[in-house]
């Protein structure tokens, strides 16, 4: 499953760079952006409810939903395939992790210095001023202490700007590194489906992993086709041998 070539690679590398989505968390039992959810939540697609408009429109709504996301992200554990990232930080003399994922399984799983594309659930932000907002009122929808606004939970939704710190790290990451990880992300929305590209423009070596291999994968070296929790342990453990 793991091509020797790539093994080789990642020995070479000076930097790796990793992008991870949502189906690297997907056997922690959170579901993806674009499969069907779960439970509550089945008959509401996340590409309505992750949006400025929908919480403007109804904030108690997804506000629901959020608390529900976050009991369930909570309640999750961090995979091998996170545990795994966090250990080959620890193989390569420079290695730079960035997310898409808001559920901070990468933290728990011990990655330090994650870089966290659309922000972290568990973060409170006010919805007028942008600011971040440390104890939230409890309350079916918070208001900000400060100016009276609502506030929201800390994520990037669509159609809004990636913060401009994250931008900046990622994308001289990925044109500094020598090898790039895709992992676990459709690969469909950018700016961060755009770091392979960058990355590849500037001679990385670009691998996949995703079970089922996305459009993208023509223009990558590497497509391994398997799970993140069976794909990413079986990497780091060629790469340590
Ligand atoms: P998606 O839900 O678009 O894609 C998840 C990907 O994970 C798919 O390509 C699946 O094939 C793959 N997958 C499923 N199970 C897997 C497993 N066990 N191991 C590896 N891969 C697996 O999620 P993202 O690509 O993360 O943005 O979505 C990108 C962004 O769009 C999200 O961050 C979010 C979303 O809407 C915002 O909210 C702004």
């Amino acid at each position: 499953m793991i091509d020797p070539a790539l093994v080789a690679a990642l020995r070479d590398a000076r930097h790796v760079c990793v992008l991870t989505g949502a189906g690297v968390s997907a056997e922690s039992g959170v579901p993806t952006f674009r499969e069907a959810q779960q439970g509550l939540w089945e008959k509401y697609d996340p590409q309505q409810l992750a949006t400025p408009e929908a919480f403007e429109e109804d904030p108690k709504l997804i506000w629901q939903w959020y608390r529900w996301r976050r009991e369930l992200v909570a309640a999750a554990r961090p995979n091998p395939g996170h545990f795994a990232l966090a250990r080959l930080a620890e193989l390569v003399p420079r290695f730079t992790l960035v997310t898409q994922n808001v559920d901070g399984l990468h933290q728990r799983a011990g990655s330090n210095d994650v870089i966290e594309f659309h922000g972290n659930l568990f973060d409170n932000r006010c919805h007028a001023e942008g600011r971040l907002v440390e104890h939230a009122p409890d309350a079916e929808v918070p208001v900000c202490p400060g100016c009276g606004a609502n506030l929201r939970p800390a994520v990037v939704w669509f159609g809004e700007a990636i913060p401009d710190d994250a931008l900046n790290e990622s994308f001289a990451a990925a044109a500094d590194c020598d090898v790039f990880l895709s992992v676990g992300t459709s690969s469909l929305v950018y700016p961060a489906a755009g770091l392979a590209d960058i990355a590849k423009e500037n001679r990385a070596m670009v691998a996949e992993i995703n079970p089922n291999p996305t459009m993208r994968v023509d223009g990558y070296d590497f497509s391994i086709v398997a799970k993140a929790a069976a794909a990413l342990p079986k990497l780091v453990e060629s790469l340590a041998a």
